[in-house]
């Protein structure tokens, strides 16, 4: 089929990459002249596990453009909107970028009928809010002419880190929509995903008893529901286990059994049960946010989700406590952190908790030295100025440190030459490092809920 995907950041680029890969003809576009530069050279903008190498392996089923002229809407079969809705002020969506490609493919819209799919994660109803805005603009653009497009939501499942592996091998498809020939027009686009017929990618290997997909078909509200009530979920998984994680550290537990004890439940499942700093990215925390402000729209409240924010953004503040506690004092003390994006695997520093933390123990008069393998340029473009020294070596990073942080569990850090590193105390902020080796080389270890 002829695709067409607007706004390549992580979704865009994954389902453009993969869509490619299973032998369609993709144009990916975007407003950004310097990204679709780059990215018509198989170079991708953002770190992410495979995707520039998958990406080089299709450059000839897919082009890069900032023109809709050139995107050919007309004869597109199926168009993704892919755009960021960042978070405003007051946690609800910021939809301008969604408006903006509703209306530029609604002015460009041809007489094929076109399926025009939203996979960014947008507030529940806005897909009739986008096919509402798609009419309006059809109509002052063509006169007496009669739109045929179909709006669907089919939210993205993907985790950054790995994205490319989510795309290929997702958990499930969701399609929202009442209308026949887009469900039937969906299907058969995914439908190498859906039978997982097609060819395993280098290095992306199909895991083990993978034979197909499951796709739920459904009303187009509640696809839009399921995506904010999948983050949300995850997201309470990890603060309730953070809360029992508090209390496991007063009454002298260890959250590391206890997730693994409630974990083997097979009701309550072992993934996302991992106490530490909380989550960050680009995703819990905009999404709990909004379907909290959606909730208020219709004068509900939703406390357990609000608890789960309070408790994550709360860790932050806990682990400069466990530090504080153990140093005395942090005033003029050295603290190296390990790690600075938001989880391993990426550079993203969207909400990342080591923002925070930096930023708690400067005001507390702490010196921070930060280290990442991927994450520094990003760092300095967008942090530079919080008084945070960023570290190229993490030898840099850990010299004269009188105490150190691992923020992000990269695995390089388990593999330092911890025997040579002056005995220190160290907040395990994950609860990654081997707790035992490190305490049999004399490192105090303060984990989190342990
Ligand atoms: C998340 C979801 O996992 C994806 O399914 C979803 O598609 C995506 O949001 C999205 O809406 O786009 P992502 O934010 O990339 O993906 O990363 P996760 O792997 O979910 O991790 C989120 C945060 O939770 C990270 O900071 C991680 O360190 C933290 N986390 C995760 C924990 O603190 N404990 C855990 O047990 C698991």
């Amino acid at each position: 089929m002829k695709v067409l995907i607007i706004g390549t950041g992580y979704v865009g680029m994954n389902t453009g990459v993969v869509l490619a890969y299973l032998g369609n003809q993709v144009t990916c576009l975007d407003v950004n002249e310097e990204k679709i530069a780059m990215l018509r050279q198989g170079k991708s903008p953002v770190y992410e596990p495979h995707l520039e190498e998958t990406l080089q392996l299709v450059m000839n089923k897919i082009q890069f453009t900032s023109s809709y002229t050139e995107a050919d809407i007309p004869n597109t079969d199926v168009v993704f909107i892919t755009v960021g809705t960042p978070s405003l002020p007051d946690g609800n969506a910021d939809l301008r970028y969604v408006r903006q490609a509703a209306e530029s493919i609604a002015e460009n819209l041809g007489e094929k009928f076109t399926v025009v799919v939203n996979k960014s994660t947008v507030p529940i109803g806005s897909g009739n809010w986008v096919e509402a805005i798609m009419h309006e603009h059809f109509n002052s653009n063509h006169d007496g002419q009669k739109a045929d497009f179909n709006v669907v939501s089919s939210p993205e499942f993907l985790a950054q880190g790995s994205a490319m592996h989510d795309s290929f091998y997702p958990d499930r498809i969701v399609v929202g929509s009442q209308c026949e020939r887009s469900v039937e027009r969906l299907q058969e686009l995914f439908s190498p995903i859906l039978r997982q017929d097609f060819p395993a990618p280098p290095g992306l290997p199909r895991p083990e008893g993978l034979t197909e997909v499951p796709l739920l078909v459904c009303d187009l509200t509640s696809a839009e529901m399921i995506k904010y009530a999948a983050n949300a979920f995850l997201a309470l998984k990890i603060s309730y286990v953070n809360e029992i994680g508090r209390l496991a550290n007063k009454v002298g537990a260890d959250i590391q059994a206890v997730s693994k004890g409630i974990g083997l439940d097979k009701r309550i499942g072992n993934r996302f049960l991992s106490a530490g700093l909380g989550w960050g990215g680009s995703c819990f925390g905009k999404d709990t946010a909004a379907l909290v402000a959606t909730a208020r729209d219709y004068r509900l409240e939703m406390p357990i989700i609000e608890s789960a924010r309070a408790i994550n953004y709360g860790q932050r503040v806990l682990a400069v406590d466990l530090l504080q506690e153990k140093l005395k004092i942090l005033k003029g003390k050295h603290v190296a952190l390990l790690g600075f994006s938001f989880k391993p695997n990426t550079d993203d520093l969207r909400d990342a908790p080591s923002i925070d933390i930096s930023k708690l123990l400067i005001q507390r008069g702490a010196l921070v030295r930060a280290h990442d393998p991927v994450a520094l340029t990003n760092a300095r473009s967008h942090y530079g100025d919080i008084g945070v020294v960023f570290c190229n070596e993490v030898g840099e990073a850990l010299k004269d440190a009188e105490a150190i942080m691992l923020v992000t569990e990269w695995p390089e850090y388990r593999e330092l030459d911890w025997e040579s590193i002056p005995r220190v105390p160290i907040v395990d902020g994950r609860n990654f490092l081997d707790r035992e080796r490190l305490e049999g080389l004399g490192f105090p270890v303060i984990g989190i809920g342990r």
